[in-house]
Formats: C-alpha cells, structure tokens, sequence
C-alpha cells in the first residue's frame, strides 16, 4: 500500500491551508493509499529555531518520509512566500530527502496576487530536495474558504474539484501505487498534465 506524508506548514490552529491538506488526506484514503499526518506542533520550537539536526521529532518525520512514497505540503503565503517555520523544517531534511518520492504543494493566501508564490518558492525546494515529481498545486484564497458553525472550515466546490486533480495527479506520480486505484484514462491524463517529471 502506498503511503503519502502530509506536512501543515501553518503555524495557525485554525487554518485554511490545512483544511486544503486535509481533504487531500481523505481524497487520498478514498483512493486507498495510506497518510501519515504531521504538523508544525509536532516540532519543539527551540529545535527548529537552533537547528537540531538530531532533534527525535525531525528524526520521526524523516524516517516516515523515508518510507513514503510521497509528500504533500500545505504552506499559507506569509510575505510573498510559505510560512518560515515551514521552511525551517524543511531545512533539517536531509538532502535528498525526497528522491524517488512524489511531491504536492497546497497553498492558500489572501489574495490571488501571490498565486505563483508555491511555483516560485516552494517548488524550487522540493526540487532541492530531489523530489522525483512535483505535480501542479492548488493555491486558494481566503474567499474560498467558509466558516463552520463548529469552527471548521469548509471549502468551496472549485477547489474541492482542483484538489481532486492534484491528488489524481499525485497518485499517477506515486513510484509504487500498490493497491491505490485510479481508472487507466484518469491515470493517462494526470501523467500528462504533470508540472514538472525529472
Ligand atoms: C504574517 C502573515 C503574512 C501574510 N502574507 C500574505 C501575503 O504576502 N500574501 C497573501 O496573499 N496573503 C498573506 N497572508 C494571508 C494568509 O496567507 C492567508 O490568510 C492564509 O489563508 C492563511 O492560511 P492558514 O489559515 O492556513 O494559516 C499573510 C498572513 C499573515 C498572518
């Protein structure tokens, strides 16, 4: 069975670009692939802060990124980029932390004039990061997205419709797709709409 690490790189409990992270997870789960989910919180502060390479929770994330066989990552804008403490994880990673995996970006900002923000920022470093495939993100605004009464949020039927493409995409681009299902004419199409195949 396939496995695909999602990563929030929000620093915020209630949060739009994990709400995107985590309807991919079930999009993904439908599809019959594993998930492992982490968070900022599952970092201490003071080891990203300084660093620590030998930090036991960078270890766990990297050993269950080593055993996956994808990543997706869901960052807000912050400035015009992805959240610091996103970046600050994944400068612990090992360089190649990401080779024979595919990678997804989610984003979501406050505006739709950071739209490339993902292209232009984040998808160099998962490249960096040796990623075998990096398939097309989805980036939201703020106006996508509709507060719940239990203080969820929910997400509209164009970027539901946007996420179920990428994860489509995402799961054509797995190395070892196992039992994870997805029709041969889907599958054709999402190969060929992939960003960027190295
Ligand atoms: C410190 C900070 C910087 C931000 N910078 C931008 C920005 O440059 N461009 C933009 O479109 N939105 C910006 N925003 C808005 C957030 O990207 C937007 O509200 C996003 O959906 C928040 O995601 P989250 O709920 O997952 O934290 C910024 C918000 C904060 C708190």
């Amino acid at each position: 069975m396939s496995t695909v690490v999602l990563l929030a790189g929000s620093p915020s409990q209630r949060s739009r670009s994990t709400t995107l992270l985590q309807r991919a997870g079930a999009l993904l789960a439908g599809h019959g692939a594993r998930t492992q989910a982490f968070s900022l919180a599952d970092f201490p502060s003071d080891d990203l802060l300084h660093a620590r390479w030998d930090s036991p929770a960078i270890r766990r994330f990297i050993d269950a990124l080593a055993a996956a066989d994808g990543l997706i990552v869901a960052t807000p804008v912050y400035k015009a980029a992805y959240s610091g403490a996103l970046k600050a994880v994944l400068d612990l990673l090992p360089e190649r932390a990401l080779e024979q995996k595919a990678a997804l970006a989610l984003a979501t900002g406050g505006s739709p004039g950071h739209l490339l923000a993902v292209d232009y920022a984040l998808q160099p470093v998962l490249s960096a990061l040796k990623a075998r495939h990096i398939v097309g993100g989805v980036y939201a605004t703020d106006r996508d997205f509709t507060l719940q009464e239990d203080g969820s949020y929910q997400v509209g039927e164009d970027i539901d419709a946007r996420l179920h493409h990428a994860v489509g995409r995402l799961i054509a681009h797995l190395p070892n797709p196992g039992s994870v299902e997805l029709h041969p004419e889907a599958l054709s199409r999402q190969v060929a709409a992939a960003r960027i195949s190295i």
